[in-house]
């Protein structure tokens, strides 16, 4: 307890000798004032604020400016303490907000700037933004402007940048990260770099490679993209049955291949009706385009659905956002965080699909959700934009050949050892069942969907070859050029946690 008054004191006091003119009590919280707990516990999955594992941070410090991120970066080190990167704070297993060790956390809340250049189609966002704030502004000067990136506008642009990012426009416009053409840096030294002054190798690690394994990213330049006027969007629901199941099975065959502009993600879910409980298929769909070029794609390429008129509905780009949200108003509500998804515990595991599952596994999936409560199998297609960018372009290696992802997702509402054991040990069930069915050698995952069963870093100095066994599955080979990247740019491993990449030479 007295080393832990200590180690506090000696990094506020290293904070106030770097930056002698400012009040550090305005931006570095420590466990004797009273904003620290609500900052520290403020948009964290519950599983994980739980854990016992973790200790509490020495101190938070919510940096206004550059000069203060360095500042953190540089007490941190010289008095041995990690640090904890955290913007949106939504990673699976509360990789930005929890550690082991005595640490920090930088967390981005008062960075969150953007400014919009739509002559040049570019925007500057800092990482303390959420995509929702970032939708909005774009929609404020521009009704034929968007971004693809992710669906859930609470999540935060530093965490899901760094690890690709993808939504309804990916399949037009591919990931987050694929659009993004400068940023800027803290590195481990506390050097403030933008792209050409990192260089392409880390820049190009940090678009996907996870932003926490080498330094702080402060913010990005990203490229707009066009979007139509008027957009369309529907859900079709579908009890499962027999007939479902061919339609999913059509589904598998076609998402990936019709045109760009269409992308409809299928969302297997346990639905609790007033009297009944089913599972359901829910086809979700975002077209660029209008309602009358829709139903006769539709009718081209996928008529098993039977998507009528009536089903579609034409929107703004904007409002489209907010129904893939599941939010009803005005976009102003995109800037809340009304959409705060952690009402419950969770805990999720992910997939790449190269071959079309056979029907019956659906028919087993379907068996299986019935042994459940809250539980959702999310699948986006990719093809179109996603196969046309090669393997290596950025870290996120999962392009030709991939016909859609699968996110699996446990939900419940009473935690307890034995409630969240039930709830995982379904899930990894579900996870082993399917294994023969989902990409292979390595079975792949996305980093934006953090797993930390695949595999982690036992020791500070783990090796690369130790690390391959989680890292092949989320990079493929491009792991080992980010081990390359990490010496060069973070040689004595400062940046850490329980999956940042090691260093080449280890
Ligand atoms: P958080 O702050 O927790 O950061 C995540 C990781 O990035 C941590 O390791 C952290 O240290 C690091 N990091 C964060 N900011 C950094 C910075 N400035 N510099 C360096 N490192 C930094 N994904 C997707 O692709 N499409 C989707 O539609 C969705 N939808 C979705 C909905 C909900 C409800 C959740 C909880 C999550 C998603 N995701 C998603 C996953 C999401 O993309 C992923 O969790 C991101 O990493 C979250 O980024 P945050 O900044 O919010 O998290």
């Amino acid at each position: 307890c007295i080393d832990a008054i200590r180690t506090r004191n000696e990094f506020v006091s290293c904070m106030n000798n770097i930056i002698p003119f400012t009040n550090t009590s305005s931006y570095v919280f420590t466990h004797d004032m009273p904003m620290y707990s609500s900052i520290v516990s403020s948009q964290h999955n519950p599983r994980c604020s739980n854990s016992t594992a973790s200790r509490r941070p020495v101190g938070i410090v919510t940096p206004q400016n550059e000069i203060e991120i360095r500042a953190a970066i540089i007490c941190s080190r010289e008095h041995g303490l990690q640090v904890r990167v955290r913007s949106g704070g939504h990673d699976y297993e509360g990789l930005s907000y929890l550690c082991r060790t005595p640490f920090v956390i930088i967390d981005m809340r008062n960075l969150r700037s953007i400014s919009i250049d739509i002559k040049k189609e570019t925007a500057w966002v800092q990482s303390g933004a959420t995509l929702g704030e970032l939708y909005y502004s774009i929609a404020q000067v521009s009704q034929t402007h968007g971004f693809p990136a992710g669906i859930c506008p609470s999540v935060g642009v530093g965490g899901h940048f760094s690890g690709g990012g993808f939504g309804a426009m990916v399949r037009k416009y591919g990931l987050a990260a694929d659009n993004v053409i400068d940023a800027y840096i803290i590195d481990v030294k506390g050097r403030f770099l933008d792209r050409e002054s990192m260089g392409e190798e880390l820049f190009w690690a940090i678009r996907g490679g996870g932003g926490a394994s080498f330094g702080v990213i402060v913010s990005w330049k990203i490229k707009l993209v066009r979007v139509p006027p008027k957009v369309t969007v529907f859900n079709v629901y579908k009890n499962m049955d027999q007939h479902t199941i061919k339609i999913i099975s059509r589904w598998q065959h076609e998402a990936h291949k019709m045109k760009n502009e269409l992308f409809i993600r299928l969302i297997i879910q346990y639905v609790h009706g007033d009297e009944d409980t089913a599972v359901q298929a829910l086809f979700n769909s975002l077209f660029l385009g209008e309602i009358k070029d829709l139903v006769p794609l539709m009718n081209e390429s996928f008529p098993q659905l039977g998507l009528k008129t009536k089903d579609c509905i034409e929107m703004s780009w904007i409002d489209s956002v907010l129904y893939f949200a599941g939010l009803k108003g005005a976009p102003e509500l995109l800037l809340g965080n009304k959409t705060d998804p952690y009402v419950n515990y969770f805990k999720a595991k992910s997939d790449f699909v190269t071959k079309p599952v056979p029907q019956h596994v659906f028919s087993r999936i379907q068996e299986k959700f019935h042994q459940q409560k809250l539980v959702f199998m999310l699948m986006d297609p990719y093809g179109g934009r996603m196969s046309e960018i090669s393997e290596s372009h950025i870290p996120f290696p999962h392009r030709k050949r991939n016909l859609y992802n699968i996110q699996y997702l446990v939900k419940w509402e009473v935690n307890g050892v034995r409630a969240s054991n039930k709830h995982i040990n379904w899930l990894k069930e579900l996870y082993k069942y399917m294994e023969p069915y989902v990409s292979r050698h390595p079975r792949s995952a996305y980093l934006n969907y953090r797993d930390l069963d695949i595999g982690i870093n036992p020791r500070e100095n783990t090796s690369y070859l130790e690390a391959r066994v989680w890292g092949e599955k989320y990079f493929k080979g491009n792991f080992k050029r980010l081990t390359k990247v990490k010496s060069k740019v973070d040689p004595d491993n400062f940046f850490r946690n329980e999956q940042s990449i090691p260093l080449h030479q280890n």
